[in-house]
């Protein structure tokens, strides 16, 4: 259903809503949901060729999908095989909804944390009550050092206990109350309790961590604040988010983030592991693919490239990432707007300070003016004067809109690869969707949630190349903050008492 045309010449913008069902109609049960986007060709000749180079048509997301495959098998084969860390969990039990006590989960990934307790009632009464508070990290502490980082988690954990007040549970005599931490930084585990910070991602940037404990600076920082606390699991929001659907939930196989960062976990067979040595080969366990380390055949643009230069990780790291997670999206579309305005008469003839400014662009400016429905895109004229001090005409705004089209249509596009790659190598071991049987990948991230133009293209990519046939067994669920309950699940099946 075409919504809006703008038949403005030169430039033709179609917006159009359109109903998108998941599924084919006879498993229409799975998700439905609407999506507005840009179907434009654009005069403008720095634009066309950054449409040119962002394409993603069906034939290169399979290669781009078979190559996230190739790079999994690597890295199971040895540790450092390929792109993907492809990451030993050590969660070779799932939830099972039987766990009980009280637990507690700690959530450290980005600019939040959080702390929250579970009382776990067993298989009947599931969660009997749960607490949580959240806090936001001072970007001074994202990039200063482990005692200030963890200094702080540790004492707003110590005020989150002393405000507790009596539950169903008690703690016996001699027993220390047992945390999930979920840590969403690639680390290098070395038992469900303990594991070494590989790098940091996501503008973190402690200093002296690198190849610590991280477990252990925690565990200093709680002692030196009087805790009489023990990590019992320590994981990775994907791993929580996919432990914490799968207690609701028996076909969840996989967790995938799609927020500031991201990445994906998924259930595998131990036996299909063969760096798994001196471990019993039966059964299964979850991986943790760090898919945003990926660099292979990707569409990358000069603006990439610049990008990645600029960033506090630069080089062959988490370049998928930087293409898809909403960290990196705002900042690629004003670096070519800002390219645009330099080499035409974008925004009029000199350059607004603001827009040279990085990371003054949000993924969330770039929705909001994707989803601006008024005949002038209002929405879009006030966007860009609040953030860049811009006057912008009509064909201006329109243009503004094609440039977060484009780059939201790969991040999507190629984040739909992603999860065919996932989804193809639980189907190679289990033939799941070949027999019928529902699949589920567990999401959560502010990037699908809040991007329902992202969430569109994630899935058309997604049905594109799995086909009807597969697809239609395939359920993306959003699982809000579950990751925080699967950690605290997960502290209970690895409790030491
Ligand atoms: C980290 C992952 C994390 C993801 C989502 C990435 O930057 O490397 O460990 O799971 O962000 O939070």
């Amino acid at each position: 259903m075409s919504l809006f045309t703008f038949a403005a010449s030169p430039l033709v913008i179609t917006l159009t809503v359109r109903s998108f069902t998941f599924s084919p109609p006879r498993c229409s049960k799975h998700t439905v949901m609407s999506a507005v986007r840009s179907e434009s060709t654009s005069t403008c000749p720095v634009l066309t060729k950054f449409q040119k180079n962002c394409a993603t048509p069906t034939t290169f997301l399979r290669v781009v999908a078979d190559a996230i495959a190739d790079d999994m098998q690597a890295g199971l084969a040895v540790h450092g095989g390929g792109d993907l860390e492809m990451i030993l969990t050590y969660v070779d039990a799932l939830p099972s909804g039987k766990e009980e006590g009280l637990f507690y989960a700690l959530d450290l990934g980005g600019t939040n944390f959080r702390v929250r307790s579970v009382q776990l009632g067993g298989e009947e009464e599931r969660v009997v009550a749960t607490k949580s508070e959240q806090l936001s990290i001072a970007q001074k502490l994202m990039i200063g050092t482990s005692e200030e980082l963890f200094g702080f988690i540790a004492s707003k954990l110590a005020d989150f206990v002393a405000k507790e007040e009596p539950g169903r549970f008690r703690l016996e005599h001699g027993r220390k109350r047992e945390i999930g931490f979920t840590f969403s930084f690639p680390v290098n585990q070395t038992s469900i309790d303990s594991g070494t910070l590989i790098k940091w991602t996501k503008g973190f940037n402690v200093s002296g961590m690198e190849g610590k404990n991280v477990v252990a600076c925690l565990n200093e920082a709680m002692e030196a604040h009087g805790l009489d606390m023990r990590v019992s699991a320590l994981v990775n929001d994907g791993v929580g988010t996919l432990a914490g659907a799968r207690y609701w939930d028996k076909d969840v196989m996989a967790g995938v983030i799609l927020g500031t960062g991201t990445n994906a976990c998924y259930v595998e067979q131990k036996h299909a592991i063969p760096k798994l040595q001196n471990q019993s080969s039966s059964g299964t366990t979850i991986i943790n693919t760090e898919w945003g380390g990926f660099s292979k055949c990707l569409p990358r643009t000069i603006f990439d490239q610049e990008m990645d230069k600029d960033s506090l990780n630069p080089g062959e790291h988490v370049l998928y990432e930087k293409m898809i997670s909403g960290m990196y999206l705002g900042e690629i579309v004003r670096r070519v707007l800002l390219h645009m305005c330099q080499t035409s008469d974008l925004f009029g003839q000199s350059v607004p300070a603001k827009l040279a400014t990085p990371l003054t662009l949000k993924s969330q400016d770039l929705c909001k003016m994707q989803e601006d429905d008024t005949d002038d895109l209002s929405s879009v004229g006030s966007i860009l004067y609040n953030i860049f001090e811009v006057k912008a005409d009509l064909k201006e705004r329109r243009r503004v809109v094609e440039v977060c089209d484009t780059v939201v249509k790969r991040g999507g596009r190629l984040a739909g690869a992603g999860i065919v790659a996932i989804l193809e190598r639980i189907e190679r071991e289990t033939k799941r969707l070949a027999s019928g049987q529902r699949t589920v990948v567990a999401m959560d991230g502010a990037l699908y949630e809040k991007y329902p133009q992202y969430r569109q293209y994630m899935q058309d990519a997604l049905v594109e190349l799995l086909g009807d046939e597969l697809a239609c067994h395939v359920q993306i669920k959003h699982t809000k903050d579950v990751s925080g309950l699967g950690a605290a699940v997960l502290a209970a099946t690895n409790s030491i008492y």
